[in-house]
Formats: structure tokens, sequence, C-alpha cells
């Protein structure tokens, strides 16, 4: 854990569309995390009722950066926020990702790219594997921070197919991964056999996101463990896969 938990009311100073359907929230103020933390965010008083969590995108001077699809209600609504809003962010939560001495790979599917640039950036010297369905975004921003390898499933830029068509984990001593749960578990098998320790994110859905409602449970080799409060990042040998 980087620091104390805090409740931050701040103003957004950009909301951009950066992609379909994804946008990049900036919001003033100080920040800090370590990789793969996260806040949970509102932007509203009542409706919905609970905020949700994002992972860190970047922190800079200026402040911080959150990557968000348009999925349902929430983040529709964080997707109408213009500069001046004030929204309010809880964290930083969860465990985050420790960074490993030897050569890093980071792969992230989908919308599960948004922890990476964070990671690449601190971590440094780093590959960064981004798998998108369509016409990838973001791609010029994380060139600055590692080397990057694209795959995209309608074959606009980069490799066409997945980002585990192209990812072979050996030759590197410890993989860290975000996306979907089928990604993560095909990983998960080809890190075990290369013997090639995997850190995963889980983004299962939340409630309260501080450990208090179980609502985020995910089974373990050692039981049921809370994303939001044990994880969201796990040794995915630890994580039961078809459970
Ligand atoms: C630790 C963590 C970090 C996350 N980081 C990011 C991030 O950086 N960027 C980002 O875009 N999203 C992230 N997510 C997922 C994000 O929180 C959800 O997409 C968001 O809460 C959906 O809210 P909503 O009100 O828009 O959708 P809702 O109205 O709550 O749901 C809309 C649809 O999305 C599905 N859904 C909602 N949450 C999830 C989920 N977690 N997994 C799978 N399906 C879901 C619902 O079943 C429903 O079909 C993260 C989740 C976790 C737990
Ligand atoms: S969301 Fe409540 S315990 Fe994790």
């Amino acid at each position: 854990m980087a620091g104390k938990i805090g409740i931050i009311e701040s103003r957004v100073s950009s909301n951009a569309q950066v992609g379909d359907g994804v946008f990049l929230l900036k919001v003033e103020g100080d920040y800090f995390a370590v990789p793969g933390q996260f806040y949970m965010l509102r932007a509203w008083e009542l409706d919905p009722l609970l905020s949700r969590p994002l992972s860190v995108f970047d922190i800079a001077e200026e402040g911080i950066s959150l990557l968000y699809a348009v999925r349902g209600r929430g983040t529709e609504r964080l997707s109408r926020l213009a500069p001046g809003n004030v929204v309010t962010l809880t964290g930083p939560l969860g465990n985050g990702w420790e960074r490993r001495v030897g050569r890093v790979a980071l792969v992230g599917g989908g919308i599960g790219i948004a922890p990476l640039y964070y990671a690449a950036k601190v971590f440094g010297n780093t590959n960064v594997y981004l798998g998108f369905a369509d016409t990838p975004y973001l791609v010029d921003e994380f060139d600055r921070v590692g080397r990057v390898h694209v795959t995209s499933e309608t074959g606009v830029r980069g490799t066409p197919g997945l980002v585990t068509d192209i990812f072979d984990p050996s030759g590197y001593d410890v993989c860290y991964a975000c996306g979907p749960r089928p990604m993560l578990a095909l990983l998960d098998r080809f890190c075990r056999s290369d013997e090639v320790p995997l850190f995963v994110s889980l983004e299962e859905r939340m409630a309260c996101g501080v450990g208090a409602c179980l609502g985020c449970a995910v089974k373990t080799i050692h039981g049921y463990a809370r994303v939001c409060r044990d994880g969201p990042v796990f040794r995915s040998s630890e994580v039961v896969w078809d459970g």
C-alpha cells in the first residue's frame, strides 16, 4: 500500500474521448499510488448509489488520469463530465503491483490496458503488449514509456488477432496483466508452462470497495478473497480460474 487512503474532491481538467466509447479523464490535485491501485470515483449524489472503481492510468504534477470504457449508468455519467465539474475520489485502494527485478512484460486486453501505462512509466524498461478489439488508442503515449507491441482483432493496426497470439512469456522474469478473465486464464497457462511468475489485476464488480461487503469475492486456492482489499492484484497461480 502506497499510503493513507483519502477522500478527495477535485475538479475535472479534461475528459476527452480517445477511442470508441473510451475516455481519458484528467482530474486536478495531489495524488499518490503504486501501479495497479485504484480509486472509487463518483460524480453524482445518489444515483447510481455506488461509486465506481477505476485504476490509476497516470499520476503527474497536474493530477491524476483515469481511462474508462462506457459500460452502464456510472461510466455514462462520467462521460458527460466537463472541465470544472467536481468529482470525488476515494483511495488509493488495493495492493497494486510490486516492481520486481529482471525483464518485465505488461499485458493488457481491452480496457485492461488502463493500469499498464502508469506501471510502464514507474517501472521503466518494460515490454508492453496491448490488445484491442478494433482501432487502437493511446499507442503513441504508451510508446513513450515502454516498448509497445499492438494487436487488433480487426487488423486495423498492429498484428491482427488477440494479444495472447503474440505474447510469449519465455525470456521474461515476471509478467503483469489486466484484461478479460479468459485472457488472464490463458496467460496463466502460458506462464505456468514457462515457469514465469504472473500477477493479474482482477476487475470484479464492486460495492463498498474497502473490504466490508464481500461483494467482490473471488475463489483462490486459499479460499475466497476480496478483490478490493486482498487484490486487485493476485498471483495468477493462486486464482481458481475455473471456479
Ligand atoms: C479494481 C478495478 C479497477 C477497474 N479499473 C477500470 C478502469 O481503469 N477502466 C474501466 O473502464 N473500468 C475499470 N473497472 C471496471 C469498472 O469499474 C466498471 O466498468 C464500472 O464500474 C461499470 O460501471 P457502470 O455504472 O458504467 O456500469 P453498470 O451499470 O454497473 O454495469 C453495466 C454493465 O457492465 C457490467 N459490469 C460492470 N462492472 C463490471 C466489471 N467490473 N466487470 C465486468 N463487467 C462489469 C455489468 O454486468 C453490466 O452488464 C475496474 C474494476 C475494478 C474492480
Ligand atoms: S467491494 Fe465490498 S468487499 Fe470488496
